[in-house]
């Protein structure tokens, strides 16, 4: 099992290139289902859960080209419309092939999406979306059936801003024949990606990054170029590894407008950050200080996958903090590890009240999701002592050289396969 051994103490500095956004190149890799021209993906991130989505369209019957800083995918012999049990459950992302797999094929099958073990992410936002398009869906032996011959617009309310959701619907009314309006859509950054890929397709999208998104279906549609936009949530957790570190990176290939939460919550620590247009640089001298609450939500409320990170900067804060998740029902596993490593936090259902302690002491401690074991890391970097992060596998699902990109800014930290 992949560990990363950490000995914490040296203050990081340096400038750091961010990657290309997970989240942003996912549900764009899906698309690639919407057309039967080759896609060109620039600046793709070297991760896990990109490797395992190119796996499910090569399994589909597409052809990847992998070339150092494009991926070209062509799937025009695309021909099977089940989705692999075995990948299916790898990520949870692969749900998102569904739209276009029913765009394409007007079938879809495939068995309930695995992924991180943060809360029971349903995906009944999906499949209600899907039957509001006139699709017939039907379950048995934890297989999903969809059968999309009468696939059309329609009007659908997402009880909540699902953005997984938000982005199948938009996929499988790409070319669903008529208007489709999704209300209550997520307005994520990602979602603004998608919609000018599907337009640069032929398509007709419109109101993405608002809460009414309207599309007009197409026959077919073309392929497309695309460059994947920086990872807003690898640079965030960048951010706060120059506060926890007391030290001063500068990160280049940056959308300062993503980061707007995040920003204001580490000056709220105490963190001197300067933006420039496309770079920032953050510096921090000094524990950090307290931060009054830190509450997920939807964007532009701060983003649920830094919240494990946060927690990592108030267990050292000079006060108490609060942070309340919102978003998912249980994604405070971390939790219990920085406890081995001496935090005072105390959790009730989604609140986490956090009493800053002057150092975290290293220990032994187990990577239960992503980001959370993103967090674990940079409690690590600043701990006494070594800390060995176990399961770091699980952190390549999101970071791409995570560890060597941390040693080129100063930690001593190796990874043990
Ligand atoms: C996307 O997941 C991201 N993943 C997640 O990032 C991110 O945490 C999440 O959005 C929220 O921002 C990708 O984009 C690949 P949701 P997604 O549907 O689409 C509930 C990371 O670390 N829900 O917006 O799965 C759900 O249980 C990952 O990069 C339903 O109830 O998130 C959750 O509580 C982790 N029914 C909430 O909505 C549904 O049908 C938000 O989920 C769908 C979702």
């Amino acid at each position: 099992m992949t560990k990363l051994i950490i000995n914490g103490g040296a203050r990081l500095e340096g400038e750091l290139k961010v990657q290309g956004a997970k989240n942003a190149t996912l549900p764009i890799l899906a698309a690639a289902l919407l057309t039967e021209e080759p896609v060109i993906v620039y600046n793709w991130p070297a991760i896990s859960d990109v490797y395992n989505m190119l796996s499910i369209l090569e399994h589909i019957g597409a052809q990847v080209e992998y070339e150092k800083d494009r991926l070209v995918i062509d799937t025009r012999r695309a021909q099977r419309w089940e989705m692999p049990d075995r990948l299916a459950k790898e990520i949870r992302s692969s749900i998102f092939m569904i739209g276009p797999i029913l765009a394409r094929f007007r079938m879809a099958r495939f068995t309930y999406p695995g992924g991180c073990e943060i809360g029971s992410r349903p995906i009944d936002l999906h499949l209600r979306g899907l039957k509001s398009l006139g699709v017939n869906v039907t379950e048995s032996g934890g297989h999903i059936f969809c059968e999309g011959r009468h696939l059309r617009g329609g009007d659908i309310h997402l009880d909540y801003p699902s953005v997984g959701a938000t982005e199948n619907l938009m996929m499988a009314a790409s070319m669903a024949p008529g208007q489709t309006v999704i209300h209550n859509a997520a307005r994520e950054p990602e979602i603004i990606e998608l919609q000018k890929v599907i337009n640069q397709m032929g398509g007709k999208v419109r109101g993405a990054g608002t809460s009414t998104i309207r599309i007009e279906g197409r026959e077919r549609l073309n392929g497309f170029t695309y460059t994947c936009i920086p990872d807003r949530i690898v640079a965030g957790t960048f951010m706060v590894a120059a506060v926890v570190t007391q030290g001063k990176i500068t990160l280049r290939n940056v959308i300062p407008e993503h980061l707007f939460a995040i920003t204001a919550k580490l000056r709220e620590a105490g963190a001197h950050i300067t933006v420039y247009e496309d770079a920032l640089t953050v510096e921090a001298t000094g524990r950090p200080k307290e931060m009054h609450l830190i509450e997920t939500g939807p964007y532009p409320g701060f983003p649920p996958d830094m919240q494990a990170q946060m927690c990592t900067a108030a267990s050292i804060a000079r006060g108490t903090s609060i942070v309340v998740e919102s978003v998912f029902d249980n994604r405070f596993k971390h939790v219990g590890e920085l406890l081995r490593m001496g935090a005072n936090i105390v959790t009730k259902n989604n609140v986490a009240v956090i009493k800053g302690v002057e150092k975290l002491h290293g220990a032994e401690v187990k990577t239960m999701d992503l980001r959370g074991g993103a967090a674990l890391v940079l409690a690590g970097l600043c701990a006494e002592g070594t800390t060995i992060v176990d399961q770091a596998h699980i952190i390549d699902r999101g970071y791409q050289a995570f560890e060597s990109e941390l040693r080129m800014l100063g930690a001593d930290i190796r990874r043990e396969d």
